[in-house]
């Protein structure tokens, strides 16, 4: 499969599944998604120009991880629930998790980036895919309003700005009657980080780190102050999990700072609010 015609703000989907396909391929992975590396198989591409590092592949893999259980926690409670992935590319996570039949799933992502993913990625009973940009307000319009939703985006808010974000989380919100949004986030990230970021992971020009544009936050709670329907439920660091062992030497001793240093915490956690 050619993926040559991709922007570059769409070939973002093959850096994380290509990261989630070395994890699988790992003697001891951290999600072990064996779809991955399927998926992975059938794309014609230098994977290596992406920064995969053995630290970006760990904290994908984990963060996936933190997501699956977070979703499966919500449909066990919510066994009429829909989830929603904003930006899903070609993420597995639906076979992941794999809902009861009673779940519906919607895979929201651009329209190349859903034709690429109809054309490596399974289709699954309980999962439907929308081709439109969470930019625009319609993206919503085939998704089921009344029932309870988990919608979670993993790996799009970094590559949009402020308000770009804002504005999703206030469509969630119009749009849902109840429910939990979910993201990963890196806290604050300053034009001196995303510098930092390009020159040490790819001179690529449509590297994924070159794509980086949101400017992040500190406080958890700052979503709040943007959207007054959601509320902070759940604040978790990748740094903190048991998983840290299996990281690479030096991440794994960023985790152990970490427990001192909230800064360093922040950089890999996964953010969920209700509303
Ligand atoms: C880093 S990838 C993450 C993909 C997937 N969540 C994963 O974990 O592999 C970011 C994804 O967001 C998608 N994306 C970026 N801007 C978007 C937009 N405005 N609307 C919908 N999807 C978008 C990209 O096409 C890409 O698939």
């Amino acid at each position: 499969m050619d993926v040559s015609g991709l922007a570059p703000i769409e070939q973002t989907a093959l850096l994380t599944e290509y990261c989630r396909a070395l994890d699988a391929r790992a003697a001891r992975p951290i999600l072990g998604d064996p779809l991955a590396d399927a998926t992975v198989r059938q794309i014609d591409h230098d994977f290596t120009a992406l920064g995969a590092t053995p630290s970006v592949v760990a904290l994908v893999a984990l963060r996936a991880k933190m997501l699956d259980e977070r979703i499966r926690a919500f449909v066990s409670d919510h066994p009429d629930a829909v989830v929603v992935d904003l930006g899903a590319g070609l993420s597995s996570a639906v076979f992941r998790v794999d809902p009861p039949a009673s779940v519906d799933w919607f895979s929201v992502d651009l329209p190349a980036v859903v034709a690429l993913r109809a054309a490596v990625v399974p289709s699954h009973a309980h999962a439907r895919t929308v081709a439109a940009s969470v930019l625009r307000p319609d993206w919503t319009a085939n998704i089921p309003a009344e029932r309870p939703a988990f919608v979670f985006a993993d790996g799009l808010f970094a590559f949009l700005d402020k308000d770009s974000v804002v504005g999703i989380l206030t469509r969630i919100t119009d749009h849902f009657a109840s429910g939990v949004v979910a993201f990963n986030d890196y806290g604050p990230v300053g034009k001196a980080n995303q510098f930092i970021g390009r020159l040490t992971t790819s001179r690529n020009a449509s590297s994924p780190h070159r794509q980086w544009n949101f400017p992040g936050f500190k406080d958890a709670r700052q979503p709040q102050s943007w959207n007054s329907r959601l509320r902070l439920i759940d604040e978790s660091s990748a740094m903190h999990r048991p998983e840290t062992a299996l990281f690479p030497t030096g991440l794994r001793l960023a985790s152990r700072l970490s427990r001192r240093v909230p800064s360093i915490a922040r950089k890999a956690r996964v953010l969920q609010y209700r509303f």
